[in-house]
């Protein structure tokens, strides 16, 4: 479990796949995130949970604030220990809590234990180009903006830009006040 100022990080745990169910299903969300990686039917997201608990590729924390409402999900996947690489994916599922501030804490504390605990890298981050709230927050977290993959992503019929973004180890800044890491979890 990781715990920043308004935050905990917790594993993902088998009672959180409802509101995954939900998310899921949510076609708002699902256009934005693009690739989200949550299947749709409730029996393949419990095959995908089962399949996290072996995983050594991909990791998956529940975004929970303190009063434990669980607002999103934040994950690193293609985990490569030899490369000291990952891919970074987040979302804050749950609509109201979008746009404060949420996204980019957790972004902050995933990039520290990245970083710091696991010896990565470098983290890379894939976001379709409409989604400018996505590319300011990165950026703000300190991403560097790679370029352009020309109608790399297909959905709703059509081909959609991704901006691919990195960032380095010797480029991120840790933070101020550091992210508590317990084993509680
Ligand atoms: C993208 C996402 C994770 C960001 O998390 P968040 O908690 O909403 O983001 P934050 O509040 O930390 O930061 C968003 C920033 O973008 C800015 N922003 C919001 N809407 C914007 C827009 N339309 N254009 C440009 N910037 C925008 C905000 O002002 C804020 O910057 P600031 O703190 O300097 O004011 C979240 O909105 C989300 O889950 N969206 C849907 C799914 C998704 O897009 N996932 C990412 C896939 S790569």
């Amino acid at each position: 479990m990781i715990k920043t100022e308004r935050l905990h990080l917790w594993a993902l745990e088998r009672h959180d796949l409802g509101k995954n169910y939900q998310w899921a299903n949510d076609m708002e969300l699902t256009r934005l995130a693009g690739s989200l990686p949550l299947p749709k039917a409730m029996g393949e997201l419990e095959a995908w949970y089962n399949n996290l608990q072996t995983n050594p590729e991909q990791r998956v924390l529940a975004i929970k604030l303190h009063d434990g409402a669980y607002i999103g999900n934040i994950e690193l996947r293609d985990l490569d220990l030899r490369c000291a690489n990952a891919e970074l994916g987040i979302i804050i599922g749950e609509a109201n809590y979008r746009g404060h501030g949420y996204g980019s804490e957790a972004v902050r504390a995933m990039c520290d234990f990245a970083f710091r605990q696991l010896r990565l890298h470098r983290l890379s981050v894939h976001v379709l180009e409409e989604n400018e709230r996505a590319l300011k927050m990165f950026q703000k977290c300190g991403f560097i903006l790679e370029g352009v993959q020309r109608q790399a992503f297909f959905q709703e019929g059509r081909y959609w830009n991704v901006r691919a973004l990195s960032l380095l180890e010797d480029e991120y800044r840790p933070l101020p006040t550091q992210p508590t890491l317990s084993e509680e979890d």
